[in-house]
């Protein structure tokens, strides 16, 4: 569904949502939490009772409900073929809002939270050859891809920066594969050269890329001559969006019920229909994670999430209710 993609990587610049968190959440006990670089700790998460966890493919996230009520997104970073083990990178982050400061300090092995998910909105589709483009932590939903890559055959390639190397994750992790990674900290090396890594334009190629936002936006520059869909990214926060479309209130028809709902220009979608008892899952409410698609029957959105590509926007048959709203005066929704 989603060609140009985001999500949150363990960063606290992301969305933070309190009190209810998705309905779909399980409970895992952290059975480890590791230093891995400067500001970056892991944390593996197990059933308490031992049992498997839900199947994941790379690229995925979780929805973490830490035990002080704060729910935070992080990408699984761990060995997609162990059923038993989620493993997250979480970044402290100096101007954060609490969560990332939550884990670093506070959350101790043993203590249980929720997970919500897995969700994933940049898988890795199918191709001989792959570029990975990190920027920091970054890093974790392409640590599962390029071990994917290895599992395919796959050709790839993957240019990591960072500010400096002792803050760069998983460069352990990394030194087997040899002259496939290129490690660019900031202070030794400059800037990536985005460009000579990418090299000409060509089909059959898929670029991942995942890091903040001035990477991506010189990474969506930088491949601007490629084929369609061939750079997929993921962001640590949403786009800047522009004002509504329509500043007066509209109506959503709810295709279960024939009932509408009218929704205010101060209030969501999702809070409005939530007002009159139609629970959608929700977690970031930024449009950035997914989790509250709900299908277009009717009308003509105005999206504001930061998920879908033009070609998806146009065929206007799905939307984010957290933060996308109507062009029309009436949108009859599948709920
Ligand atoms: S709740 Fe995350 S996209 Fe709507």
């Amino acid at each position: 569904m989603v060609h140009t993609l985001t999500g949150v990587v363990g960063t606290d610049r992301g969305p933070m949502s309190r009190g209810r968190p998705s309905a779909d959440v399980a409970s895992v006990r952290v059975t480890a939490k590791r230093l891995v670089a400067e500001d970056v700790l892991t944390l593996e998460l197990a059933s308490p009772s031992g049992l498997r966890l839900r199947d994941w493919a790379p690229g995925a996230h979780v929805d973490l409900v830490l035990p002080n009520g704060m729910t935070r997104q992080y990408s699984l970073c761990g060995d997609r073929w162990d059923p038993f083990t989620y493993r997250v990178g979480v970044l402290r982050e100096a101007n954060g809002r609490g969560g990332s400061a939550f884990v670093h300090d506070e959350l101790r092995v043993g203590d249980m939270v929720g997970v919500g998910g897995p969700r994933n909105n940049f898988a890795l589709v199918p191709s001989e050859q792959y570029l990975f483009v990190a920027g920091g932590i970054g890093i974790t939903p392409l640590l599962p891809m390029v071990r994917q890559a290895d599992v395919l055959g796959a050709d790839w390639r993957l240019l990591y920066g960072g500010r400096r190397r002792a803050s760069m994750a998983f460069l352990d992790e990394l030194a087997a594969d040899g002259d496939r990674v290129q490690v660019v900290p900031q202070d030794e090396c400059g800037l990536l050269d985005l460009r000579r890594f990418l090299g000409a334009p060509r089909p059959g190629v898929k670029i991942y890329s995942c890091g903040p936002a001035p990477l991506l936006a010189a990474m969506e520059a930088a491949c601007a001559g490629w084929p369609a869909h061939a750079l997929r990214t993921e962001r640590f926060v949403s786009e800047e969006t522009a004002a509504p479309v329509r500043r007066a209130p509209f109506g959503v028809e709810l295709a279960t019920t024939g009932a509408t709902v009218t929704v205010p220009p101060e209030k969501t979608v999702l809070e409005a229909v939530g007002e009159v008892g139609v629970e959608v899952l929700s977690s970031c409410r930024q449009g950035i994670c997914g989790t509250c698609e709900t299908g277009v029957l009717s009308g003509e959105p105005d999206h504001r999430d930061s998920l879908l590509d033009d070609h998806e926007r146009q065929a206007g048959d799905c939307m984010f209710i957290c933060v996308s709203r109507a062009r029309s005066d009436r949108l009859v929704l599948d709920l």
